[in-house]
């Protein structure tokens, strides 16, 4: 797979230290799997390593793709600097499975459970599910108010319920999201969810057992391309590794040891 380039359209701040940004194209053409990411070479000549951002919308009409990253440090601090027009080397789109939002049918419920940078790959599957007529539900997780991005547009998308989640309860629900997977009335027949490890442990612990939980993991990445084993994770039987860039980064929960 060779890097190509793709075109800045914008880069804004839509929360605090998070960034949405919107490139465009030929290369959006293949991308199409909720769940799967993309690996960004940084415009700078101090960072030689790429970072991994999932991919939160396509627009094929308009041949442009839409990312949300957090500004966690250098490489992404960079990053914030791109301006419209700029190029970015771009890898990808990476990733051997991602959410499988063709395998519910319209009988069957999905819940939708985004923690923090966790978020955007959701808006991506929810925008699939809505596309078949698959009811879902939305739980996005934050730490505070400051930080809550993309509520309105999952509700543009007719999710059945929208709830925000924050630590210190400075909006919407105080919190976690698994207070609110507990109060469901009913549980769903899959859940789909992405954000902190702990919180995928969570969320796995707390679903009800003929639910199927399926959860994107996020790990430091070298190569992107299943070459250098620095994405590896344990089985949940501890026999062997899958490699998250190209075995995942979607997972079955009883697949990985979380
Ligand atoms: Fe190199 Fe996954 S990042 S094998």
């Amino acid at each position: 797979m060779k890097s190509v380039p793709l075109k800045v359209v914008r880069n804004q701040e839509i929360a605090e230290e998070t960034y949405e940004m919107i490139l465009s194209g030929e290369l959006v053409q293949e991308m199409n799997r909720p769940g799967t990411f993309l690996h960004i070479k940084i415009p700078s000549s101090h960072h030689v390593l790429r970072r991994p951002i999932s991919i939160a919308s396509v627009n094929q009409e308009l041949g442009t793709c839409t990312l949300v990253y957090k500004c966690t440090g250098e490489g992404t601090r960079a990053l914030t600097n791109v301006r419209p027009n700029d190029c970015l080397q771009v890898l990808g789109p990476l990733g051997g499975q991602g959410f499988p939002t063709e395998e519910p049918s319209t009988d069957q419920e999905v819940t939708l459970i985004g923690g923090g940078v966790g978020v955007p790959p959701m808006y991506f599957a929810a925008r699939s599910l809505s596309e078949r007529n698959i009811p879902f539900r939305v739980i996005l997780g934050f730490q505070t108010e400051a930080a809550v991005f993309y509520e309105e547009a999952f509700k543009q998308l007719q999710a059945m319920d929208v709830t925000i989640m924050t630590d210190d309860g400075s909006y919407g629900e105080k919190g976690t999201v698994i207070d609110a997977l507990q109060n469901l009335e009913q549980p769903s027949t899959y859940i789909y969810t992405c954000g902190p490890r702990g919180m995928l442990k969570a969320v796995k612990a707390a679903a009800q057992h003929d639910t199927t939980v399926y959860v994107s993991l996020e790990e430091h990445m070298g190569c992107g391309i299943g070459a250098c084993f620095a994405c590896v994770c344990k089985t949940e039987d501890e026999t062997s590794y899958v490699k998250i860039c190209t075995d995942g980064p979607v997972f079955q929960s009883n697949e990985v040891l979380l």
